[in-house]
């Protein structure tokens, strides 16, 4: 073949190549801005996606997470978030992780079912430039972005505090944690023995009831059958409130009226839930755990922006009681 029969043939292909290149080809799709402009990340045109690793939503504080997540990011057309649901599987949500990495998010947002097999997948996401922010339970070390949350510690001090007030210093207490796998349910813990400390006040049971009210009912059954004097049980320190309502649903369904005597507190305050235990005089206090949802969608922002971000972000608590609730409770300082 000559050298121009060769020219000739592929000169066709050449040009159709650096048409469909530039975007110019006959079916590639008009330009969303400008004539053939690329679009800069981080516009309505081209978002930044921020993919949302949630544990589980069968909690209602998950869900109001992620609500509280969408509603932000709702005023943000530069933004998408793909959420995930790992269905309180810590396997799972490993692999949701690493299938957002390999998805190419901008930013991974992670609200961990446990530190440590969570701690991994997040670091490795972390070291390959993508930004991570770890909301309300933690994962293990440093290698993440920027933590949020309430702190537990002094929720947990706070509740011991409060719990030594209303039982006049002395008493036997039920701890009903949360999940002890999970940090939030480790602080908790740690924290009210903190504010109980000195006091007479003396925990008589304690059991990993994993978050879960199901759980706490079956456990609080167990306490009330183990102290079933009327007198035995003067408090319960429930590590969240679906916990706190489990326990007293055992104790009225036992049918002996000990729900009256047996003072309840709980955490997490959602107005539809612990709020309202509170307003019907089910729980004696409940401490406001916030979701972090709003920070998490804000402080994704600056980073995705190149700003600099505080390594850890504290979120303050309000406590609720039956003399405070219809004023919207009081900040715990
Ligand atoms: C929901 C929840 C909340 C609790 C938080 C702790 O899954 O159990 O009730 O405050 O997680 O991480």
């Amino acid at each position: 073949m000559r050298r121009s029969t060769i020219v000739a043939a592929t000169l066709p292909i050449a040009v159709a190549l650096l048409l469909a290149l530039a975007g110019c080809g006959g079916r590639a799709p008009a330009p969303k801005t400008g004539a053939g402009a690329t679009t800069a990340k981080g516009t309505p045109a081209s978002p930044w996606v921020i993919g949302m690793s949630q544990c589980n939503l069968g909690e209602p504080w998950r869900v109001q997470m992620n609500a509280d997540i969408a509603a932000a990011a709702k005023a943000h057309p530069e933004l998408d978030v793909i959420y995930k649901d790992a269905q309180n599987k810590s396997e799972t949500q490993q692999a949701q992780v690493r299938e957002l990495v390999d998805q190419g998010v901008d930013l991974i947002i992670i609200s961990p079912k446990e530190a440590k097999p969570l701690t991994e997948p997040v670091r490795d996401a972390y070291k390959r430039g993508i930004p991570v922010i770890v909301l309300d339970r933690k994962v293990e070390g440093s290698d993440y972005t920027c933590f949020i949350g309430a702190d537990n510690v002094k929720i947990g001090r706070e509740a011991g505090k409060f719990m030594v007030q209303t039982l006049d210093g002395k008493g036997n207490v039920v701890e009903l944690e949360g999940l002890m796998t999970s940090t939030p349910g480790q602080e908790r813990h740690q924290g009210f023995t903190e504010g109980i400390k000195g006091s007479r006040l003396k925990i008589i049971f304690t059991a990993d009831c994993k978050w879960l009210e199901p759980d706490a009912q079956r456990e609080m059954n167990s306490a009330l059958a183990r102290f079933p004097q009327a007198d035995a049980i003067q408090a319960v320190y429930a590590h969240n409130d679906p916990s706190a309502h489990g326990a007293y649903t055992a104790a009225k369904l036992e049918g002996k009226g000990r729900e009256k005597t047996i003072k309840f507190i709980g955490i997490d305050a959602l107005p539809h839930e612990g709020v309202r235990y509170v307003r019907e005089g089910i729980l004696t206090a409940t401490f406001q755990y916030p979701t972090g949802g709003k920070e998490g969608i804000e402080t994704a922002l600056r980073i995705l922006k190149g700003e600099k971000v505080p390594k850890s972000i504290t979120l303050g608590t309000r406590i609720y009681t039956k003399a405070n609730v219809a004023r919207g409770g009081a900040a715990v300082h």
